[in-house]
């Protein structure tokens, strides 16, 4: 049993000892350091809080990388995952099936936009993006075009760390020491409105990278097996944000040139833009409803509510059909994971959308993003903030040196991380993605848990920037 006062310290220094941890420089850990980062034991979840092994409680502001929807430890999702572990915790997918992938399935071609009526599962995100661009190349060779190997990606995207998905990522701090390792896109210009020239409407970003997209495709469409987009928002390119009719103008493109278009909706779906998906949002184009359908849906983070490691790639049922052959043909599609459409995580995950189903969750959310977003108002004319941004219940602050020329911080002063420092003190995780403080709260959160994130990254941002 570890004594309530230094368990911290204690969890800490064993960890220390032994473990490597995700996308972090070790030696920022190190107790001994000047400016050190705590390596902080959590050893229970509560709604929207975590608890740490001296009983200190922070409000999880970042969702736990995006993945927690409905509170960690939630009951409801907790007693189907135990129910489930009682009966069949795993079997090989291969051959054998078992109703929670075939309910979940079922579901998932039910909520997703028209058309995606197949569900291929992997175990996380990555791993989702590796099988959209496998499978978009693959279709294509199936149907004679073994000519077309390439992808476009767009300036500023994340679609995770696997060499594949790293590949059609843009993000320098992830993919440049890699760089010798990976395929190389063609890179389009992202819509984000960040880039917007003076006087120019998100809209108008859109419009202008369309047209840059058109050109790449005149040159480059008989390679490319797809475009492969964040809809909505960049999350991981530092959270930025642009207008919807680029996806209704990408499905027009994708269609004119022949190449596929894959939705990334891991971060970004299941409600976090204010629709259950965010494709759902792009503008009627001529002659069709709203909301646009891609060729490929790759969703995992909130699929189990935050609970266990999921992913699924959705797709249509003529790409499916190019598969669909004779043995002998050799048209299958290769791709397995030991623990693809693992029980435990398929049943967390029904559970997680019945919670959809039975609670008012988009309504309530579209109240929390309004109170959200009056909140960060009083940012707006910080002279250290040069945007405020807002996507559903995504939220960033972009910290600049000048706001009239957008200068940057230095990097190496790592203001961010004074954020991050600040919030941990005060109960609160914000974890900037460098100098752009954001909020992605899960959606049990109250209107005064909100007021607590924002104090905080304000009282934070004062301190950040002071000297
Ligand atoms: C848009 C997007 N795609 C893919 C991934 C990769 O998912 P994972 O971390 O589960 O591999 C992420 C992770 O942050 C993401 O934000």
């Amino acid at each position: 049993m570890t004594n309530l006062a230094n368990g911290n310290t204690a969890l800490a220094a064993r960890d220390l000892r032994h473990v490597w941890h995700p996308c972090t420089q070790m030696h920022d850990h190190d107790p001994t350091g000047s400016g050190s980062v705590p390596m902080l034991p959590i050893v229970r979840g509560d709604g929207a809080w975590l608890v740490d092994a001296n009983g200190k409680r922070y409000l999880d502001g970042i969702s736990s990388w995006w993945t927690n929807l409905f509170g960690h430890a939630n009951p409801r999702i907790a007693a189907a995952l135990a129910e489930q572990a009682r009966t069949l915790e795993h079997v090989i997918f291969a051959g054998f099936t078992h109703e929670p992938a075939i309910a979940l399935a079922e579901e998932l071609t039910r909520i997703t936009p028209p058309g995606l009526d197949r569900v291929f599962y992997a175990d996380n995100g990555s791993a989702a993006i590796e099988v959209a661009l496998k499978m978009s190349f693959h279709y294509w060779l199936n149907q004679g075009h073994g000519e077309k190997t390439r992808f476009i990606a767009l300036t500023g995207s994340y679609h995770g760390e696997t060499l594949g998905a790293l590949s059609v990522s843009d993000v320098a701090l992830y993919r440049k020491t890699y760089a010798p390792l990976l395929l190389t896109p063609f890179l389009a210009p992202s819509a984000d409105t960040w880039q917007a020239e003076p006087g120019e409407s998100p809209e108008q970003v859109a419009m202008r990278a369309l047209a840059a997209l058109r050109v790449l495709l005149e040159q480059h469409a008989h390679e490319t097996c797809a475009v492969i987009v964040e809809p909505l928002v960049q999350c991981a390119g530092g959270m930025r944000m642009y207008h919807p009719a680029y996806l209704s103008g990408l499905r027009a493109l994708c269609d004119e040139f022949a190449v596929h278009f894959i939705a990334d909706e891991i971060a970004v779906g299941f409600g976090r833009t204010g629709t259950l998906f965010a494709c759902e949002q792009a503008p009627a184009a001529s002659g069709r409803g709203g909301g646009v359908s891609p060729d490929f849906m790759c969703l995992s983070k909130g699929l189990t509510g935050g609970f266990l490691p999921l992913s699924a790639v959705l797709t249509s049922e003529a790409i499916y059909q190019a598969f669909y052959a004779e043995y002998a043909a050799g048209k299958a599609f290769l791709h397995s994971h030991s623990y693809t459409g693992n029980p435990l995580a398929c049943r967390v995950a029904l559970e997680t959308l019945a919670i959809f189903r039975d609670e008012p969750v988009l309504e309530r959310n579209r109240h929390l993003a309004v109170h959200l977003g009056r909140r960060l108002e009083a940012l707006r004319d910080h002279p250290h903030v040069a945007d405020v941004r807002q996507t559903g219940m995504i939220a960033a602050v972009e910290l600049v040196a000048d706001k009239a020329s957008r200068r940057p911080f230095p990097a190496e002063q790592r203001r961010g991380l004074r954020v991050y420092l600040h919030g941990l003190e005060h109960g609160v995780l914000l974890r900037p993605l460098g100098d752009v403080i954001y909020f992605m709260p899960p959606y049990v959160v109250s209107a005064a848990e909100i007021d607590l994130l924002v104090d905080t990254a304000i009282a934070g941002i004062e301190r950040a920037v002071s000297h």
